[in-house]
């Protein structure tokens, strides 16, 4: 089996990628020739824990190629992913123009019947539209299939290859085939492929995201409440966590979700109900929730210190949106920031894999970025934890307690324990729990 991936941001490259480790052909296409350039010099230009391993290895064997031909990439291809960006448009709804350009080049040079799947999160009626763009100068018979991608940023590999489940929508018998064989190797452990209409499965996607944004959120506000109440939300999120009906994962209260995802399908399945006239209520007070809880330490931060933070310096633990990535979209840590900076702060900061992106792309030498955490807690006014990196679970505390001004923590994401921070007299304002 032959396949082509057009665009090889996030969700193409670990497709492409994962789907050669099943033996097929792959060749992914993007129109960035610098960025293919790269990727033919074996150069890969996001950090994800275990895709170097598999992407030198198909490349190695000749199972993965890139290039910045259309026509040469989808050569023989019986099926074309397409894994395009979607950004928000001004409104808030997803910019479909990349898509639909490639779809309606898609139709003018296939040779032979392909299965043209949107792999990239798109409105509901997507497919119907890449499919009409197809049509007006297709001369072959062609499936527009949408297969919605599930995967996590940080652990992607290990979600495309063991999927809970995978979701095709297409009522297409012939395409259907092709999707299922395609799947095969990735459901062997009887996850299931689920096969449903196109809009289904489009609207799963929106669903999936905004369902999980809404669980955070919903963490969030109880975590509020439990600061008022004098409760803990951390033995809350175990009570209710247990109940199988609830789950125990995507409770973790903090200072509110990012990423590329989250924020942009929340927003986008809102313009959609707004399309539909349908007033979608859960979903507005989550963005809003969120919104707030980005932000909600720096009152705390400006009480600690009287309301002047001119001249503190706060060191910062954590600027990608999350653990194991470099991608810093949306992040908290960087509204945060900026804010700190605009009251008179000084910052210095440390993460894993963030820096340079933050440094490259946003906060140039606005603040100082350090070799390790604890360089960045140097004459520290108090630090802040924006991301829950391992690293920062089990400090040396000691060192950090010399190393600091004074003894002060606002941890965004709950990373220690109130005793543990009692007995070794740290200032400690946490999420949801008592300060
Ligand atoms: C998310 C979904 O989890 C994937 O299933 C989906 O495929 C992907 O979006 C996408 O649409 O492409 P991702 O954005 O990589 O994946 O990150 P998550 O692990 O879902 O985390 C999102 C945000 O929620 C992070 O800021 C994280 O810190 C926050 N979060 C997560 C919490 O605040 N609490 C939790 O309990 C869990």
């Amino acid at each position: 089996m032959k396949i082509a991936v057009v665009g090889t941001g996030y969700v193409g490259l670990v497709t492409g990628t994962c789907f050669s480790e099943t033996g097929i052909q792959v060749t992914c296409v993007d129109i960035d020739i610098k960025k293919v350039e790269k990727l033919n010099n074996g150069i890969i230009p996001i950090y994800e824990p275990g895709l170097d391993v598999l992407f030198h290895r198909n490349v190695a064997e000749g199972r993965l190629k890139f290039t910045t031909n259309l026509v040469e990439g989808i050569k023989d291809a019986q099926v074309i992913f397409l894994a395009l960006p979607t950004p928000p448009g001004e409104d808030g709804s997803a910019d479909l123009k990349y898509i639909l350009k490639v779809a309606d080049d898609l139709g003018k040079i296939m040779e032979e019947y392909a299965v043209i799947v949107d792999k990239s999160t798109v409105p509901v009626g997507t497919a119907e539209k890449v499919s009409a763009a197809i049509a007006k100068n297709a001369k072959v018979e062609f499936d527009v299939v949408s297969n919605p991608e599930f995967l996590r940023e940080g652990v992607a590999v290990e979600d495309f290859m063991k999927p809970d489940r995978v979701v095709v929508g297409t009522r297409s018998e012939r395409a259907k085939k092709v999707m299922e064989k395609l799947y095969a190797p990735l459901v062997r452990q009887g996850n299931p492929v689920i096969f449903m209409d196109e809009r289904s499965a489009e609207m799963t996607k929106y669903a999936a995201n905004s369902f999980l944004a809404m669980k955070i959120t919903f963490m969030n506000e109880i975590a509020n409440l439990c600061e008022l109440a004098g409760a803990d939300v951390d033995n809350v999120r175990k009570g209710i966590g247990t109940d199988s009906r609830i789950g125990k994962r995507f409770l973790f209260a903090g200072i509110g979700y990012g990423g590329s995802c989250f924020p942009k399908d929340v927003q986008a399945l809102a313009k959609t109900s707004e399309e539909y006239n349908y007033d979608f209520k859960v979903l507005k007070s989550v963005m809003e929730v969120n919104e707030a809880q980005k932000t909600k330490m720096i009152p705390l931060v400006k009480k600690h210190f009287d309301g002047d933070l001119t001249g503190k310096t706060i060191a910062v633990w954590g600027l990608s949106f999350k653990p194991y990535t470099d991608d810093i979209r949306e992040a908290p840590a960087l509204e945060n920031i900026s804010i700190l900076l605009e009251q008179g702060a000084k910052v210095i900061a440390y993460d894993p894999e963030g820096m340079e992106n933050v440094r490259n792309y946003v906060l140039g030498n606005k603040i100082t970025y350090a070799h390790t955490p604890y360089a960045a807690l140097d004459e520290a006014d108090a630090l802040m934890i924006f991301t829950e990196w391992p690293q920062f679970r089990t400090p040396e505390f000691e060192k950090m307690a010399l190393l600091m001004k004074s003894k002060v923590i606002f941890d965004g994401r709950n990373v220690y324990e109130l005793d543990q921070m009692k007995e070794l007299g740290f200032t400690y304002y946490s999420i949801g729990r008592e300060t």
